[in-house]
């Protein structure tokens, strides 16, 4: 497959697996250079970068925990300097853990507002000054069904993950025009973190969905791909679920 010639750049967060790393394919498929952001999964991530340049497109493999401020603003000026620019920030990641409110700890609480919260905060933060010298720019949010019909075994990620739209309709609200922010509010997809569920009773979860099936993590990205082009600039501030109808507005 061949790419378009270099746009800007863009940096995924969480990109070394799962719909992070889907993430990253697609929007190197459009032409972006794109940071491939990791926390232990080194190998994980060189090997997404190196499928994106068999395909003729362009990428970096950068580690940093996006729940420490410094690390993420590292992050984001590695990204535009390789790349030139940086006009798509996505943040996709995003730590579940089952937990009862006996059993959850504040520890575990505060992890879950930083790596699903916060870490979007530090991002578009330091992102920001990047995206302003586009003529336009994207910011996508991955959120969470859970965030709108809540959580009996994690309250924690439900949490964090309503949170993530209200910072979203806010940012959307603070950087508009030039800059939209949305975002994408995935069901059950196929990935490392529904693995042990979906080995479990991925039958019994399918026959819940009106689609009769869990998503595949490309399905995800090619709709993040959309709002992060040119021709979604009209959409702003929205959540966009992407759930097989299990849920409905
Ligand atoms: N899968 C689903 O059914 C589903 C449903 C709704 C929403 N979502 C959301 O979709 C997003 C992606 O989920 P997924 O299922 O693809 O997750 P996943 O397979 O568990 O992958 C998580 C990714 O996040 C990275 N990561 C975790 N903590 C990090 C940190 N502190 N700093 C930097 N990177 C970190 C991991 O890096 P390492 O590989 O280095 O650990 C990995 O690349 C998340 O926001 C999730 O909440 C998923």
């Amino acid at each position: 497959m061949s790419h378009s010639p270099l746009v800007s750049g863009a940096v995924v967060t969480g990109a070394s697996r799962g719909i992070g790393a889907a993430i990253a394919a697609e929007l190197a498929r459009s032409g972006y250079g794109v940071c491939v952001n990791y926390l232990s999964s080194g190998a994980a991530a060189e090997r997404v970068v190196a499928s994106i340049e068999r395909e003729g497109g362009r990428a970096i493999a950068v580690r940093a925990d996006v729940r420490d401020d410094a690390a993420v603003r590292e992050m984001v000026a590695d990204a535009a300097e390789a790349f030139g620019g940086l006009r798509v920030l996505v943040n996709n990641v995003g730590t579940s853990a089952h937990a009862t409110l006996d059993a959850l700890s504040p520890a575990d609480w505060n992890n879950a507002i930083a790596s699903n919260l916060s870490s979007a905060f530090y991002a578009a933060k330091a992102a920001l000054p990047y995206l302003r010298r586009e003529p336009w720019a994207r910011i996508i949010n991955i959120a969470s069904l859970r965030a709108m019909i809540g959580s009996d075994h994690g309250v924690q990620y439900a949490a964090a993950k309503a949170g993530l739209l209200g910072l979203t309709k806010s940012l959307a609200l603070e950087l508009a025009p030039a800059i939209t922010v949305n975002a994408v509010s995935p069901g059950y997809t196929r990935t490392d973190m529904t693995r042990a569920s979906l080995e479990r009773e991925e039958e019994k979860i399918a026959s819940r969905i009106p689609a009769r099936r869990v998503a595949e993590p490309r399905e995800i990205a090619r709709l993040v791909a959309f709002l992060a082009s040119e021709d979604a600039g009209y959409i702003t501030g929205q959540t966009i679920n992407q759930n097989g109808g299990i849920y409905m507005q």
